[in-house]
């Protein structure tokens, strides 16, 4: 079960699995999530789902090596099996009746916004699509969100390829310049997700996040991915991953994923050994 039929390096140190879970596939939509466990002992790590297949019964992840899972993960090969695979988790994003669009993605965040867009390109909007990478090694699928997208505006931190410019800069001036957006769609770190939010304020568009938390056990028990929304706790595996970027206290939300950092430091050090 929940074999790997598939293995491709899109970087250094970003993978992209095809696993075969068809009763995941047979319910994904865009925006949700499933929790994975390589070993019976193993730590869950949530994951987007990247693409899925219905007639195939697959699932693809891309996931970054930054952790011991994630290390332990991109050290499994085609032909190899993950002990838990479960899913679809979290509610899909909503994006019905959505005729003009920016989705922003910074960095493996793209690996979300990219199923988003192309959700939304099938379905008849008009999609701006900005990606944001720190330099051209990093880079991935750009391809594949050129062919779903309507326009693809691919900047990175240092110039290396593309524009230098941050996806802030690109989106206001995308606003500047008349672009009526229904909503902005953005994924990728916190930090970046906050300026798009307060970006996007004074002109009152509504903004849509993709909150990655810290998640436990994907079912809204443990409470490890919770944050304040409007004022209001939520669980991000629950109500979300989707929240109003201008409600979100993205600050609170930081603080609470910087909690572990040394835990994370120590585990991959263990695994590293
Ligand atoms: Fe446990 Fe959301 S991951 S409550």
């Amino acid at each position: 079960m929940y074999q790997i039929l598939e293995k491709k390096t899109l970087n250094a140190n970003t993978k992209l699995m095809v696993i075969e879970a068809p009763h995941v596939a047979r319910k994904a939509e865009p925006g949700q999530f499933i929790i994975l466990r390589v070993t019976e002992d193993g730590e869950r790590i949530p994951l987007t789902i990247a693409e899925y297949d219905r007639e195939k019964g697959t699932i693809t992840i891309i996931f970054q090596e930054v952790g011991a899972t994630t290390m332990a993960l991109g050290q499994l090969n085609v032909g190899d099996c993950l002990h838990d695979f479960v899913g679809p988790l979290g509610k899909a994003s909503e994006l019905e009746g959505l005729k003009k669009v920016a989705v922003v993605g910074g960095g493996l965040g793209c690996a979300i916004a990219y199923p988003q867009a192309k959700k939304l390109h099938e379905m008849g909007c008009e999609v701006d699509l900005i990606a944001g990478f720190r330099n051209k090694d990093i880079i991935i699928l750009e391809d594949e969100m050129k062919a779903a997208s309507t326009n693809l505006y691919v900047v990175t931190d240092d110039g290396s390829n593309g524009r230098k410019a941050l996806v802030t800069e690109v989106l206001k001036e995308l606003i500047e310049a008349g672009n009526q957006y229904d909503a902005v769609i953005a994924i990728g770190p916190m930090i970046m997700m906050k300026f798009v939010a307060e970006t996007t304020r004074p002109y009152g568009i509504k903004t849509i996040v993709s909150m990655n938390t810290i998640m436990v056990d994907g079912t809204g028990m443990c409470g490890g991915c919770r944050l304040t929304v409007g004022g209001e706790t939520k669980f991000a595996c629950v109500d979300g991953p989707d929240f109003d970027g201008h409600l979100v206290d993205f600050d609170g939300s930081m603080r609470r994923s910087a909690m572990y950092k040394a835990q994370e430091k120590a585990s991959v050090e263990r695994h590293e050994c």
